[in-house]
Protein backbone atom coordinates (compact mmCIF):
# COMPACT_ATOMS: atom_id res chain seq x y z
CA UNK A 1 0.00 0.00 0.00
CA UNK A 2 0.97 3.40 -0.40
CA UNK A 3 3.22 5.29 2.15
CA UNK A 4 1.46 8.32 3.81
CA UNK A 5 3.71 11.11 6.20
CA UNK A 6 1.83 11.79 8.96
CA UNK A 7 2.38 13.83 11.88
CA UNK A 8 0.66 12.95 14.76
CA UNK A 9 0.06 16.03 17.55
CA UNK A 10 -0.34 15.51 21.09
CA UNK A 11 0.26 17.50 24.33
CA UNK A 12 3.64 19.19 25.46
CA UNK A 13 5.42 15.88 27.76
CA UNK A 14 3.47 13.57 26.03
CA UNK A 15 5.93 13.25 23.06
CA UNK A 16 7.69 9.93 23.97
CA UNK A 17 4.71 7.66 25.04
CA UNK A 18 3.04 8.86 21.62
CA UNK A 19 6.58 7.56 19.92
CA UNK A 20 6.08 4.49 21.53
CA UNK A 21 2.44 4.08 20.81
CA UNK A 22 2.77 5.25 17.11
CA UNK A 23 5.94 2.48 17.42
CA UNK A 24 3.67 -0.39 18.40
CA UNK A 25 1.24 0.05 16.20
CA UNK A 26 3.75 -0.32 13.80
CA UNK A 27 4.74 3.54 11.85
CA UNK A 28 8.06 3.68 10.41
CA UNK A 29 10.34 6.75 11.02
CA UNK A 30 8.71 7.77 13.91
CA UNK A 31 10.75 11.20 15.20
CA UNK A 32 9.76 13.40 17.72
CA UNK A 33 9.23 17.13 17.76
CA UNK A 34 7.75 19.25 19.78
CA UNK A 35 4.07 18.48 20.61
CA UNK A 36 4.19 16.10 17.76
CA UNK A 37 5.42 12.73 16.15
CA UNK A 38 6.30 12.17 12.52
CA UNK A 39 6.06 9.10 10.99
CA UNK A 40 5.35 6.87 7.97
CA UNK A 41 2.30 4.57 7.46
CA UNK A 42 -0.19 3.37 4.91
CA UNK A 43 -4.43 3.82 4.73
CA UNK A 44 -4.50 0.85 7.00
CA UNK A 45 -2.24 1.91 9.30
CA UNK A 46 -3.65 5.80 9.57
CA UNK A 47 -7.12 4.33 10.07
CA UNK A 48 -5.66 2.20 12.87
CA UNK A 49 -3.50 5.15 14.47
CA UNK A 50 -6.72 7.16 14.95
CA UNK A 51 -8.83 4.18 16.38
CA UNK A 52 -5.81 2.82 18.54
CA UNK A 53 -3.82 6.37 19.93
CA UNK A 54 -4.32 6.96 23.38
CA UNK A 55 -2.05 10.11 23.42
CA UNK A 56 -2.74 11.82 20.14
CA UNK A 57 -4.68 14.69 19.55
CA UNK A 58 -5.26 14.85 15.90
CA UNK A 59 -3.48 13.21 12.81
CA UNK A 60 -2.28 15.27 9.90
CA UNK A 61 -1.09 14.41 6.60
CA UNK A 62 0.37 16.99 5.01
CA UNK A 63 -0.27 17.38 1.36
CA UNK A 64 1.19 20.92 0.54
CA UNK A 65 4.68 22.87 1.86
CA UNK A 66 6.23 26.23 0.75
CA UNK A 67 8.40 29.10 2.08
CA UNK A 68 5.91 32.47 2.18
CA UNK A 69 6.86 35.68 4.02
CA UNK A 70 3.47 37.35 3.56
CA UNK A 71 -0.05 36.49 2.91
CA UNK A 72 -0.08 37.04 -0.98
CA UNK A 73 2.67 34.98 -1.39
CA UNK A 74 0.70 32.26 0.88
CA UNK A 75 -2.64 33.08 -1.08
CA UNK A 76 -0.57 32.33 -4.14
CA UNK A 77 0.67 29.05 -2.97
CA UNK A 78 -3.02 27.82 -1.64
CA UNK A 79 -4.81 28.45 -4.46
CA UNK A 80 -1.87 26.76 -6.28
CA UNK A 81 -2.68 23.08 -4.66
CA UNK A 82 -5.27 20.39 -6.31
CA UNK A 83 -8.13 20.96 -4.06
CA UNK A 84 -10.40 18.79 -5.71
CA UNK A 85 -8.02 15.89 -5.53
CA UNK A 86 -8.92 15.91 -1.68
CA UNK A 87 -12.56 17.32 -1.72
CA UNK A 88 -15.81 18.32 -3.68
CA UNK A 89 -17.78 21.30 -3.86
CA UNK A 90 -20.32 19.53 -2.31
CA UNK A 91 -18.32 19.40 0.66
CA UNK A 92 -18.20 20.99 3.33
CA UNK A 93 -14.60 22.15 5.14
CA UNK A 94 -13.16 24.21 8.02
CA UNK A 95 -9.36 24.83 8.70
CA UNK A 96 -7.52 25.04 11.92
CA UNK A 97 -4.32 26.98 11.73
CA UNK A 98 -1.36 27.13 14.14
CA UNK A 99 1.38 30.18 13.55
CA UNK A 100 4.77 30.38 15.38
CA UNK A 101 6.38 33.22 13.04
CA UNK A 102 7.15 36.97 12.78
CA UNK A 103 6.03 37.26 8.99
CA UNK A 104 2.46 36.18 9.95
CA UNK A 105 1.34 37.47 13.62
CA UNK A 106 -2.51 36.66 13.49
CA UNK A 107 -3.08 32.71 13.16
CA UNK A 108 -6.76 33.37 12.12
CA UNK A 109 -5.83 35.87 9.59
CA UNK A 110 -3.69 32.86 7.86
CA UNK A 111 -6.42 30.49 7.85
CA UNK A 112 -8.77 33.23 6.32
CA UNK A 113 -6.56 33.26 3.22
CA UNK A 114 -6.41 29.63 2.82
CA UNK A 115 -10.04 29.15 2.72
CA UNK A 116 -10.22 32.10 0.09
CA UNK A 117 -7.61 30.49 -1.85
CA UNK A 118 -9.87 27.20 -1.65
CA UNK A 119 -13.06 29.15 -2.37
CA UNK A 120 -11.42 30.62 -5.56
CA UNK A 121 -9.99 27.50 -6.20
CA UNK A 122 -13.18 26.22 -6.74
CA UNK A 123 -15.43 29.21 -7.97
CA UNK A 124 -12.77 29.30 -11.05
CA UNK A 125 -12.80 25.30 -11.87
CA UNK A 126 -16.43 24.29 -10.36
CA UNK A 127 -18.48 27.83 -11.09
CA UNK A 128 -19.25 27.44 -7.13
CA UNK A 129 -17.49 27.01 -4.02
CA UNK A 130 -17.81 24.43 -0.57
CA UNK A 131 -19.69 25.56 2.36
CA UNK A 132 -17.45 26.63 5.59
CA UNK A 133 -18.62 24.61 8.24
CA UNK A 134 -17.27 25.24 11.48
CA UNK A 135 -18.07 22.46 13.99
CA UNK A 136 -18.85 19.26 12.11
CA UNK A 137 -17.30 19.93 8.75
CA UNK A 138 -16.76 16.98 5.97
CA UNK A 139 -13.20 18.55 5.83
CA UNK A 140 -10.43 19.85 7.96
CA UNK A 141 -7.33 21.93 7.22
CA UNK A 142 -4.55 22.20 8.90
CA UNK A 143 -2.09 24.98 8.30
CA UNK A 144 0.74 25.56 10.57
CA UNK A 145 3.38 28.60 9.83
CA UNK A 146 6.59 28.06 11.12
CA UNK A 147 8.83 31.24 10.18
CA UNK A 148 8.74 30.83 6.61
CA UNK A 149 7.85 27.48 6.35
CA UNK A 150 3.95 26.86 5.95
CA UNK A 151 2.72 23.28 5.82
CA UNK A 152 -1.05 22.52 5.04
CA UNK A 153 -2.71 19.24 6.17
CA UNK A 154 -5.46 17.08 5.53
CA UNK A 155 -6.15 16.45 9.52
CA UNK A 156 -7.73 12.62 9.19
CA UNK A 157 -9.24 12.73 12.51
CA UNK A 158 -11.47 15.43 12.35
CA UNK A 159 -12.56 16.53 15.69
CA UNK A 160 -9.49 15.91 18.34
CA UNK A 161 -9.26 12.05 19.60
CA UNK A 162 -9.12 13.29 22.97
CA UNK A 163 -13.56 13.25 22.66
CA UNK A 164 -13.48 9.62 22.74
CA UNK A 165 -17.45 9.91 22.85
CA UNK A 166 -17.72 7.87 26.17
CA UNK A 167 -17.52 11.38 28.35
CA UNK A 168 -20.87 12.58 27.86
CA UNK A 169 -20.55 13.84 31.61
CA UNK A 170 -18.08 15.88 33.22
CA UNK A 171 -18.07 17.51 36.35
CA UNK A 172 -15.96 20.61 37.80
CA UNK A 173 -12.18 20.69 35.97
CA UNK A 174 -12.40 17.53 34.51
CA UNK A 175 -8.63 16.44 32.71
CA UNK A 176 -8.81 15.96 28.77
CA UNK A 177 -8.48 11.89 27.82
CA UNK A 178 -5.01 12.32 25.82
CA UNK A 179 -3.57 13.69 29.16
CA UNK A 180 -5.22 11.37 31.65
CA UNK A 181 -4.00 8.29 29.54
CA UNK A 182 -0.02 10.07 29.01
CA UNK A 183 -0.43 10.08 33.06
CA UNK A 184 -1.51 6.53 33.68
CA UNK A 185 1.41 5.78 30.25
CA UNK A 186 3.88 8.00 32.42
CA UNK A 187 2.84 6.48 36.00
CA UNK A 188 4.28 3.20 34.66
CA UNK A 189 1.58 1.46 36.32
CA UNK A 190 2.02 -2.25 35.17
CA UNK A 191 -1.53 -2.58 34.17
CA UNK A 192 -1.37 -6.10 36.20
CA UNK A 193 -2.25 -4.42 39.90
CA UNK A 194 -4.84 -2.67 41.51
CA UNK A 195 -5.09 0.67 40.11
CA UNK A 196 -7.14 3.67 41.60
CA UNK A 197 -7.84 7.11 41.27
CA UNK A 198 -9.16 8.50 44.82
CA UNK A 199 -10.79 12.09 43.76
CA UNK A 200 -11.85 10.86 40.27
CA UNK A 201 -14.28 13.46 39.60
CA UNK A 202 -15.81 11.94 36.54
CA UNK A 203 -13.97 9.42 36.31
CA UNK A 204 -11.43 10.33 33.18
CA UNK A 205 -8.55 9.01 34.64
CA UNK A 206 -9.93 5.43 35.92
CA UNK A 207 -11.33 4.75 32.53
CA UNK A 208 -8.52 5.46 30.42
CA UNK A 209 -6.49 2.99 32.50
CA UNK A 210 -9.27 0.04 32.61
CA UNK A 211 -9.13 0.75 28.48
CA UNK A 212 -5.44 0.73 28.45
CA UNK A 213 -5.28 -2.82 30.81
CA UNK A 214 -8.09 -4.34 28.70
CA UNK A 215 -6.15 -3.15 25.73
CA UNK A 216 -9.95 -1.45 24.66
CA UNK A 217 -9.18 1.34 21.50
CA UNK A 218 -9.36 4.37 22.46
CA UNK A 219 -11.97 5.01 19.72
CA UNK A 220 -14.28 2.32 20.53
CA UNK A 221 -17.31 5.10 21.13
CA UNK A 222 -16.11 7.42 18.53
CA UNK A 223 -19.00 7.79 16.03
CA UNK A 224 -17.00 9.63 13.77
CA UNK A 225 -13.28 10.19 12.30
CA UNK A 226 -11.76 12.79 9.46
CA UNK A 227 -10.66 10.14 7.01
CA UNK A 228 -14.56 8.82 6.53
CA UNK A 229 -15.11 12.03 4.97
CA UNK A 230 -12.20 11.15 1.97
CA UNK A 231 -13.02 10.56 -1.33
CA UNK A 232 -10.85 7.64 -0.62
CA UNK A 233 -12.65 6.57 2.19
CA UNK A 234 -11.98 2.43 1.99
CA UNK A 235 -14.79 0.74 4.21
CA UNK A 236 -14.07 -2.82 3.99
CA UNK A 237 -10.30 -1.85 4.96
CA UNK A 238 -11.73 0.60 8.13
CA UNK A 239 -14.14 -2.32 9.31
CA UNK A 240 -11.06 -4.72 9.40
CA UNK A 241 -8.70 -2.44 11.18
CA UNK A 242 -11.76 -2.05 13.55
CA UNK A 243 -12.64 -5.87 14.08
CA UNK A 244 -8.59 -6.74 14.39
CA UNK A 245 -7.98 -3.77 16.92
CA UNK A 246 -11.30 -4.87 18.75
CA UNK A 247 -10.17 -8.66 19.01
CA UNK A 248 -6.89 -7.75 20.90
CA UNK A 249 -9.64 -7.18 23.97
CA UNK A 250 -8.15 -9.21 26.94
CA UNK A 251 -10.33 -9.50 30.02
CA UNK A 252 -8.93 -7.04 33.34
CA UNK A 253 -6.98 -8.78 35.55
CA UNK A 254 -6.91 -6.00 38.31
CA UNK A 255 -9.23 -4.03 39.43
CA UNK A 256 -9.76 -0.12 38.73
CA UNK A 257 -11.42 1.56 41.46
CA UNK A 258 -12.53 5.84 41.01
CA UNK A 259 -13.52 7.36 44.02
CA UNK A 260 -14.43 10.51 45.02
CA UNK A 261 -16.27 12.75 47.95
CA UNK A 262 -19.32 13.94 45.62
CA UNK A 263 -22.07 11.61 44.85
CA UNK A 264 -22.67 13.72 41.90
CA UNK A 265 -18.79 13.05 40.18
CA UNK A 266 -19.24 9.65 41.19
CA UNK A 267 -22.75 9.44 38.90
CA UNK A 268 -21.14 11.01 36.22
CA UNK A 269 -18.31 8.62 36.22
CA UNK A 270 -20.50 5.45 36.16
CA UNK A 271 -22.59 6.79 33.58
CA UNK A 272 -19.68 7.65 31.62
CA UNK A 273 -18.03 4.44 31.94
CA UNK A 274 -21.14 2.95 31.04
CA UNK A 275 -21.32 3.66 27.74
CA UNK A 276 -18.14 1.43 27.15
CA UNK A 277 -19.19 -2.03 25.82
CA UNK A 278 -19.31 -4.81 28.02
CA UNK A 279 -17.08 -2.87 30.82
CA UNK A 280 -16.26 -4.98 34.34
CA UNK A 281 -14.08 -5.03 37.08
CA UNK A 282 -14.36 -1.17 37.38
CA UNK A 283 -15.59 -0.08 39.98
CA UNK A 284 -16.81 4.52 41.20
CA UNK A 285 -17.76 4.51 44.74
CA UNK A 286 -18.19 7.75 47.18
CA UNK A 287 -15.75 7.99 49.24
CA UNK A 288 -13.91 10.72 51.25
CA UNK A 289 -10.31 10.05 50.72
CA UNK A 290 -8.76 11.07 54.35
CA UNK A 291 -10.82 8.48 55.80
CA UNK A 292 -10.09 5.53 53.53
CA UNK A 293 -8.09 2.94 54.27
CA UNK A 294 -4.39 2.89 52.12
CA UNK A 295 -3.22 -0.69 52.30
CA UNK A 296 0.50 -1.58 51.22
CA UNK A 297 1.06 -2.13 47.27
CA UNK A 298 -1.53 0.45 46.60
CA UNK A 299 -1.34 2.39 43.19
CA UNK A 300 -3.25 5.44 43.04
CA UNK A 301 -2.80 8.61 40.36
CA UNK A 302 -4.48 11.44 41.60
CA UNK A 303 -6.01 14.83 40.05
CA UNK A 304 -6.86 16.93 43.48
CA UNK A 305 -8.39 20.32 43.19
CA UNK A 306 -5.82 23.28 42.51
CA UNK A 307 -7.67 25.64 44.39
CA UNK A 308 -11.00 26.79 46.68
CA UNK A 309 -12.92 27.41 43.09
CA UNK A 310 -13.98 23.57 43.50
CA UNK A 311 -14.87 23.83 46.99
CA UNK A 312 -11.55 23.84 48.89
CA UNK A 313 -11.48 27.07 51.29
CA UNK A 314 -7.44 26.76 52.18
CA UNK A 315 -5.99 24.50 49.48
CA UNK A 316 -2.63 24.46 51.10
CA UNK A 317 -3.99 22.59 53.98
CA UNK A 318 -5.89 20.83 51.82
CA UNK A 319 -2.33 19.45 50.18
CA UNK A 320 -0.41 18.87 53.63
CA UNK A 321 -3.40 16.83 54.54
CA UNK A 322 -2.62 14.72 51.37
CA UNK A 323 0.86 14.02 53.11
CA UNK A 324 0.39 13.41 56.20
CA UNK A 325 -2.91 10.82 55.19
CA UNK A 326 -0.21 9.07 52.78
CA UNK A 327 2.47 9.07 55.74
CA UNK A 328 0.06 7.93 58.17
CA UNK A 329 -1.78 5.14 56.61
CA UNK A 330 -0.03 4.43 52.93
CA UNK A 331 3.28 2.66 53.82
CA UNK A 332 3.31 0.82 51.15
CA UNK A 333 2.07 2.73 48.86
CA UNK A 334 3.02 5.14 45.58
CA UNK A 335 0.61 7.77 44.51
CA UNK A 336 1.10 9.98 41.41
CA UNK A 337 -0.37 13.53 42.00
CA UNK A 338 -0.97 15.93 39.18
CA UNK A 339 -1.64 19.71 39.79
CA UNK A 340 -0.80 23.18 38.36
CA UNK A 341 -0.78 24.80 42.12
CA UNK A 342 3.58 24.31 42.78
CA UNK A 343 2.78 26.23 46.33
CA UNK A 344 0.32 23.60 47.30
CA UNK A 345 2.08 20.59 45.75
CA UNK A 346 4.64 21.48 48.48
CA UNK A 347 2.91 21.07 51.04
CA UNK A 348 2.83 17.58 50.55
CA UNK A 349 6.11 17.28 52.24
CA UNK A 350 7.22 13.89 50.52
CA UNK A 351 10.20 14.06 48.29
CA UNK A 352 9.16 13.03 44.86
CA UNK A 353 11.26 10.14 43.25
CA UNK A 354 10.06 10.77 39.60
CA UNK A 355 8.94 14.51 38.16
CA UNK A 356 7.47 15.74 35.02
CA UNK A 357 6.07 19.04 33.46
CA UNK A 358 2.58 18.40 31.77
CA UNK A 359 0.00 20.67 30.72
CA UNK A 360 -3.49 20.30 31.75
CA UNK A 361 -5.13 23.03 29.02
CA UNK A 362 -3.27 26.24 29.60
CA UNK A 363 -2.50 25.44 32.93
CA UNK A 364 1.39 23.98 33.20
CA UNK A 365 1.48 21.26 35.54
CA UNK A 366 3.70 19.20 37.64
CA UNK A 367 2.87 15.17 37.72
CA UNK A 368 4.97 13.55 40.77
CA UNK A 369 5.65 10.16 41.95
CA UNK A 370 5.59 9.80 45.30
CA UNK A 371 6.42 6.18 47.90
CA UNK A 372 6.00 6.25 51.34
CA UNK A 373 7.78 3.65 52.72
CA UNK A 374 9.28 3.77 56.14
CA UNK A 375 11.63 6.44 57.44
CA UNK A 376 9.53 8.68 54.56
CA UNK A 377 9.39 12.08 56.37
CA UNK A 378 8.73 15.37 55.53
CA UNK A 379 11.52 17.59 54.87
CA UNK A 380 11.25 20.50 56.54
CA UNK A 381 14.14 22.08 55.38
CA UNK A 382 11.94 22.23 51.82
CA UNK A 383 9.32 24.13 53.17
CA UNK A 384 9.78 27.36 51.25
CA UNK A 385 12.20 26.25 48.52
CA UNK A 386 9.83 26.12 45.49
CA UNK A 387 8.96 22.12 44.08
CA UNK A 388 10.34 22.02 40.57
C1 LIG B 1 -9.80 18.31 39.67
S1 LIG B 1 -11.16 17.33 40.11
C2 LIG B 1 -10.80 15.78 39.36
C3 LIG B 1 -11.26 15.76 37.93
C4 LIG B 1 -11.09 14.41 37.29
N1 LIG B 1 -9.70 14.09 37.07
C5 LIG B 1 -11.86 14.34 35.97
O1 LIG B 1 -11.26 14.16 34.91
O2 LIG B 1 -13.10 14.54 36.00
C6 LIG B 1 -10.85 16.99 41.81
C7 LIG B 1 -11.88 16.10 42.49
O3 LIG B 1 -11.46 15.87 43.82
C8 LIG B 1 -12.63 15.62 44.57
N2 LIG B 1 -12.34 15.69 46.03
C9 LIG B 1 -12.09 16.80 46.77
N3 LIG B 1 -11.88 16.47 48.05
C10 LIG B 1 -11.98 15.11 48.13
C11 LIG B 1 -11.85 14.16 49.18
N4 LIG B 1 -11.59 14.54 50.44
N5 LIG B 1 -12.00 12.85 48.89
C12 LIG B 1 -12.29 12.45 47.63
N6 LIG B 1 -12.44 13.30 46.60
C13 LIG B 1 -12.28 14.62 46.83
C14 LIG B 1 -13.60 16.67 44.04
O4 LIG B 1 -14.94 16.31 44.35
C15 LIG B 1 -13.28 16.67 42.54
O5 LIG B 1 -14.16 15.82 41.84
Amino acid sequence: MKSISCVAKTQEGLEDVLLAEIENLGGINAVKGKRHVSFETDQEGLYRMNYNLRTAMNILVPIAKARVKNTDQLYAFAIRVKWDKYMSVDKTFAITSSVKSDYFTHSQYAALKVKDAIADYFRKFYGSRPNVERDLPDIKIDVHIDRENVTLSLDSSGSSLFKRGYRKNAGHAPINEVLAAGMVSLSGWDRKSDFKDPMCGSGTIAIEAYMMMCKIPAGICRMRFGFQDWDDFDKKLWLKVKEESNAQRIEPVAKVVGTDILDEAIEQAIKNVERIPGEKNIEFKVLDFFKEPIPPGTFMVVNPPYDHRIGQHNILEFYEKIGSTLKKKGLGSTTWILTGNMEALHQVGLKASKKYHLMNGSIPCRFNKYEVYEGSKKKKFQKNIPST
